[in-house]
């Protein structure tokens, strides 16, 4: 699962951020090598994972301006499991005027500087500003594929469409590969009529590319930057952790399904040596945090917008809209608390 993603919307505050920091410890409790690149001068995912942003050093800033080694720049997070960091903060904005005065190059900054540590991390998650601007065009640029977070109302529809035309000039003009990790609905309220209709337009349009896995609003994802801590970290039991190990479950599935499915297709294009074994994929070690093996895939169903629990998928009734219903509905007192 070697891949760069960049988590992408220009609309504000859709939680970038919290999906940045959350995801991040999240796979790394799978003992998955990640990388958070904070590509964003506000620092959020700097803050929010434990580092003072008004002290760096070295930052993407930097690294940007080719001032500095990213390896230079890194820092490590040792919550649980742990993650690597590449912190920012409000310097950023200067080296963006910077690179935009560049007659040259100034796409591909961050590819450049991130291709010698490419290969020591499993998944490098890059948190971008709230702007289609040149920062989250270096993030484009340098990433495999685009993770963006969406919260189910009238505007983010329109954000969508904006940030869907970039992704096709990129794929035009000098990444072809950029692919769409996926859409995911974050601070989702079932009760919200409007949020179930905006996610089956969603899911009408992007088909499986929509994670099953929703975000809920949730309080301890919220007050968890304030500790400067994942939410995994904060309170693990919380719906939020939770919904993060589900979303990292559902990305190592997806994966382990579409190697499963090129290793089926293999005999086909290749006669088998009998002596070669393919081995299964590696299953994730425990995380250090006591998550029992496997966590994110068990993470409770109520995190999957379309599954009722206790049945199964195939199963799942649709609604007046021919959609499955959307998170089943928790009650409101849970939510407060965890
Ligand atoms: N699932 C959630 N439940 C409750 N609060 C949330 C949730 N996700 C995000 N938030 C809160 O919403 C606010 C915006 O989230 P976040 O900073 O992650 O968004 P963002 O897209 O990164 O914002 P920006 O565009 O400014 O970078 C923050 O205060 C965050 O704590
Ligand atoms: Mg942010």
């Amino acid at each position: 699962m070697k891949r760069v993603i960049a988590i992408a919307m220009q609309k504000g505050g859709v939680g970038k951020t919290t999906t940045a920091v959350n995801l991040a410890a999240s796979l790394a409790a799978t003992r998955r090598r990640v990388l958070l690149i904070d590509m964003d001068p506000q620092g959020n995912t700097t803050m929010g994972s434990g580092v003072d942003k008004s002290q760096l050093k070295r930052s993407t800033c930097e690294v940007l301006l080719g001032e500095c080694q990213l390896a230079d720049a890194l820092i490590p997070i040792e919550h649980g499991a742990g993650f690597t960091l590449l912190p920012a903060n409000q310097d950023l904005t200067a080296a963006e005027v910077r690179l935009l005065t560049l007659p040259i190059g100034r796409e591909t900054k961050l590819r450049q500087a991130l291709a010698p540590k490419r290969n020591d991390f499993d998944l490098v998650l890059i948190d971008c500003p709230p702007a289609l601007n040149m920062l989250t065009v270096n993030a484009l640029v340098a990433a495999d594929s685009v993770l963006i977070p969406m919260q189910c109302e009238y505007y983010a529809l329109e954000g969508l469409s904006a940030l869907l035309s970039t992704v096709e000039q990129i794929r035009a003009a000098v990444n072809p590969q950029l692919a769409i990790e996926g859409v995911l609905r974050t601070m989702f309220d079932p009760r919200n009529n409007l949020a179930n209709e905006v996610s089956a337009q969603l899911i009408a349009h992007f088909g499986d590319k929509v994670f099953r896995t929703v975000i809920p609003r949730n309080i301890r994802l919220a007050e968890a930057p304030s500790f400067g801590k994942p939410a995994l970290f904060h309170d693990k039991e919380s719906r939020g952790a939770l919904a993060y190990l589900a979303l990292a479950g559902e990305m190592i599935r997806r994966e382990e399904e579409s190697t499963g499915a090129v290793r089926a297709l293999a005999p086909i294009t290749a006669a088998p040596s009998p002596q070669v074994v393919t081995p299964p994929p590696p299953t994730p070690p425990a995380a250090e945090h006591g998550a029992p093996e496997g966590a994110p895939e068990s993470a409770p169903e109520s995190t999957r917008a379309d599954h009722t629990p206790g049945t199964p998928l195939a199963d799942t009734p649709k609604n007046s809209m021919g959609m499955a219903p959307a998170v089943s509905a928790a009650p409101l007192a849970e939510d407060r608390s965890r």
